[in-house]
This record gives C-alpha cells, structure tokens and sequence, in this order.
C-alpha cells in the first residue's frame, strides 16, 4: 500500500516505496537472458484490460525472483492509453516527441538514421516495451510466445522483440560488452540505498557519497535538494522514471582489425600489448576493468578485482590526459574531477546503466560472420534531455567540453564514419585521424517506466 503523503520524497522513504518501484530500474537484476519486447496496443478499452493483466504481475523492485517481468510505456503509448491532452502535456517535451525525432540532437544519421531502424522501433507505433528476464534463452522465448499470444487476443500486437544476455569475458568470466570489456564497472550509487563503493556515487572530500534518488527517480529530491519535476497529478509520477532503449550493433571484427591499425599509427608495433593498450586508451579501462587512471602503464588484474579499487578515481591527477586520453568513452561520459571547459555539475549526468548483449560472441581470430551482435541499451535517468540526451550529444559526439577539437568524437560510440580523430596523449605519435565506426544505431524509444501503482491507475483509466 503505497503511503498517502504528499510533497517530495527523499532517500529516508525509498526503502518503504521499493514494493512500488518497478524491479530491474535502481539495481539490476541477477539475471542471463532477458527480451525486450515492443507491443501496439489496437484500442484504449483493450488496451486497458491487458495493461491491468500485466501490472498485476509486474516485478517490484523489493523482489528478486527467478523471472521477472516489467512494463514501460511510450508517449504514443500512454496516447493509445487514453490519457488526456492535459496529461499527456505534462510529460517532457523530449519524451513526447520520442528518439526518432531527437535523432539529429542524438548523431542518430548515415547508417543510424531512424529510416534504417529495424522493427518499427522510432515509429508511432511502438507503444510499450515489456522486459522479461529469466534463467535461459528457451524459458525467455517461450515466456514471450505466450505474452504475445494473450496480447494478441485483447488486441495488443507484438511488433518487435530483441533478446539479449549476459555475454562472458573469455579471461575474467565476468560480464562483459562484445568488444572484450569486462561491462558494467561504474555505476551510480543512489542514496537510500545503501553506501557508494568507492568511485560510484560523487565526490565527498576525499570518499565518495550516494547520488540523491531524485537523479533517478520522479518526485524524490534532486542534486539540486530539489523534487524532480513530475508529470501532473503527480500520483502519476511517483516511483516513476524514464528509460531510454537504444539498440545499438558493434562491428567486433573491424574493431579487432583496428586496434592493429591504431596501435601501428601510435606506437608503431601492433603485437599483442600494443593492441591491448590501444584496446585500453579507446575505453580508459584495460579490458580487464582496470582503469587507465590507476594503472596507465600495464594491466592489473588485482585492481579490476577489487571492488574497492576498480572505481576508485577522478582523473584529478591527469589534467592533461596522459594517462586516461581525455576523449576514451570512459572519461567523457563521467569526467569526474576533470578540468571541463564550461561550468557542469558532473552529478546531474548520471546513468543508470541496465540492458544485455544480443547476438552471439564473435570467436577470437574469426572473421566477420554476417551475424548482428550488440549492445541493447537500457539507460535509466530522472530527466531523459539533460542526463542521457546531454551525455550523447554533447560528451558523446563532441570535444571541445574538454578541451579537445569539437569535432573529436568517442572512439568507441561516436559517428567516427568517415574517419575520425582520437588525441592519445603520450603516444610516440599522439593522433589517430582514421577511427572508424565501431557502433551503429538500430533504433530505440523513449518510455515512461511508472511505479506499479501508477501503472495500475493508468490501466483502470484514472488519468
Ligand atoms: C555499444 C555501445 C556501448 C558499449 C560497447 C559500451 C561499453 C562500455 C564499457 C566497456 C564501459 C566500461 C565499464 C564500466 O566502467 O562500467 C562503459 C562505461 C560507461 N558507458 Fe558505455 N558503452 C556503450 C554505449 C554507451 C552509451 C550510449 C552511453 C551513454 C550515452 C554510455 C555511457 C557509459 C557510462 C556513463 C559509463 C561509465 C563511466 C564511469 O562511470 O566512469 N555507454 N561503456
């Protein structure tokens, strides 16, 4: 029973109101294999009906059972809801227009661009991603068959689904990303919650603090000691938050074949500890997760598996990025106590970062076998323009926020297509001016994740 106060809420009341925030959102699940899967609902009463069907049976984030279900609703799909113009307005603007009209602020162009997204996704027609996750890919698929199939009978069509799972590091067995990192490390600690391992919350003299909820969740205090603004009445909001999905596919083997290239250019040699620390400056982690800001010179396998170590930097010590380049995905998208060319409070952009791997591993030594592998990107943030949308178009796919060319991208995501610049400070020959592009967008939404009392409300009509 959700508790009838008003006004904001702060770390203090998150325990008590976990039984109504969505599971999988504020900490992740242990999971292996999970689908992502996109429905368009036919009718408002329908819709409705099946709505109520599935929030009865949502996962809170209180549990942590074997399968786990939850639901997130687009702007199109609260529309289809049978919200009110009213209500609809009170949402961001950024959220109602969707990721497919944000694709020139996101970079989304060339082989990225919403015209080339697969399944319908950036179409009006993506109204709610429900996430499964369970122990295996046969439970999962069955599970989503049969999700589909009841769909189906109250008019809610299935128009897409991308299965995903945990992908393991062939060296460390932890997870990891297909181009060979261990993935995710860094994580924002959230108040309430418990203490921030070293690294993953904000800097607090010399220690580190959890972020305030309000980063994360709609109607708790902010960063600021402000409530995040919520859509109105605000019992639609409370325990809500965005989620952003981005399918995003990695080349494995043109990255593999460029680390070659890349390492020739700046040290010249390309053996095997010149293609790793080529690997390391493209992320500002050795593919083991430890990070060039601790260890710059050789991998350390004793950091990476030390919770307390792994995270434990902010760059501080290396203005000029000798150590950690400026421009590897890691510093740019947390720079931490980095010299930033404008005024930024580094943490108001924060993400919560959720989401699998699609695709099977590409084997060592393979060549490209035709086959999509990737990233599906699950980013959970409070305000999906200043922290996701900021990240991705003004970290992501620009320079000059730390004092490098405007032009110079992230190595590892950015739209490097027709050759792009990476400054590796410290290299015998310190530039690199043929990056290509390792990640391509396929699409991907923006959705309302509501807390299971709101979701129920929606569903019952009462907004
Ligand atoms: C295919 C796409 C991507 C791949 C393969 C990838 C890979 C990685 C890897 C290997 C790490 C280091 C592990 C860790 O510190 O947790 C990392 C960290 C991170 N990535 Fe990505 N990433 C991708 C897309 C994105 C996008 C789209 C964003 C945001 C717009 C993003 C934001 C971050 C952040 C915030 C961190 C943690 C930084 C820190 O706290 O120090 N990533 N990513």
């Amino acid at each position: 029973m959700l508790d009838q106060r008003t006004g904001p809420r702060t770390a203090a009341d998150l325990k008590a109101n976990l039984n109504d925030i969505q599971g999988g959102l504020l900490e992740e699940y242990d999971t292996l294999a999970c689908s992502y899967v996109f429905y368009r609902i036919g009718d408002v009463a329908s819709g409705r009906a099946w709505l109520a069907d599935l929030a009865g049976r949502v996962t809170s984030a209180a549990e942590g059972p074997e399968r786990t279900l939850n639901v997130a609703l687009s702007a199109n799909g609260l529309k289809a809801l049978g919200l009110s113009d009213a209500v609809l307005a009170s949402f961001p603007q950024v959220f109602r227009e969707g990721m497919a009209a944000r694709a020139h602020r996101l970079g989304d162009s060339g082989p990225a661009d919403p015209a080339n997204w697969e399944g319908g996704l950036g179409t009006p027609d993506i109204h709610a991603m429900v996430a499964i996750t369970g122990p295996d890919a046969i439970t999962i698929d069955q599970w989503r068959q049969a999700l589909s199939a009841d769909a189906r009978t109250r008019q809610v069509e299935e128009r897409h689904h991308v299965d995903a799972a945990v992908v393991f590091d062939r060296r460390s067995g932890c997870p990891s990303a297909h181009f060979g990192y261990v993935d995710p490390i860094s994580q924002p600690a959230i108040a309430g919650l418990g203490d921030a391992a070293p690294g993953d919350g904000a800097r607090d003299g010399d220690g580190w603090r959890p972020l305030a909820p309000g980063e994360f969740l709609l109607g708790y205090v902010n960063e600021l000691g402000e409530a995040t603004a919520t859509p109105t009445p605000s019992e639609l909001g409370l325990n809500g938050t965005f989620v952003v999905f981005r399918k995003a596919a990695q080349d494995v083997a043109g990255f593999r074949d460029y680390l070659k290239q890349g390492a020739m250019a700046l040290w010249g040699a390309y053996d095997e500890a010149h293609r790793e620390k080529m690997a390391a400056k493209i992320v500002g982690r050795w593919r083991s997760g430890c990070p060039l800001a601790l260890s710059p010179d050789h991998d350390d396998p004793a950091i990476a598996s030390d919770p307390n170590r792994v995270n434990d930097f902010d760059y501080a010590d290396d203005p000029d990025g000798l150590k950690c380049p400026l421009g590897a995905h890691l510093r740019r998208t947390n720079p931490r106590a980095s010299r930033l060319t404008t005024t930024i409070d580094v943490n108001r952009k924060r993400i919560l970062r959720r989401g699998l791997e699609f695709g099977p591993p590409l084997p060592e030594g393979a060549p490209d076998d035709g086959i999509a592998r990737g990233q599906a990107g699950v980013f959970v943030v409070a305000d999906i323009e200043l922290q996701f949308e900021f990240i991705q178009a003004e970290w992501v796919q620009k320079g000059d926020f730390i004092g490098l060319p405007s032009d110079e991208k992230d190595p590892l995501i950015g739209t490097n297509g027709n050759g792009g610049q990476f400054t590796v400070p410290g290299a015998d020959m310190p530039f690199l001016f043929d990056l290509r592009q390792f990640v391509t967008v396929q699409g991907g939404e923006y959705f309302f994740a509501p807390g299971i009392t709101a979701l129920k409300g929606i569903a019952a009509g009462n907004f």
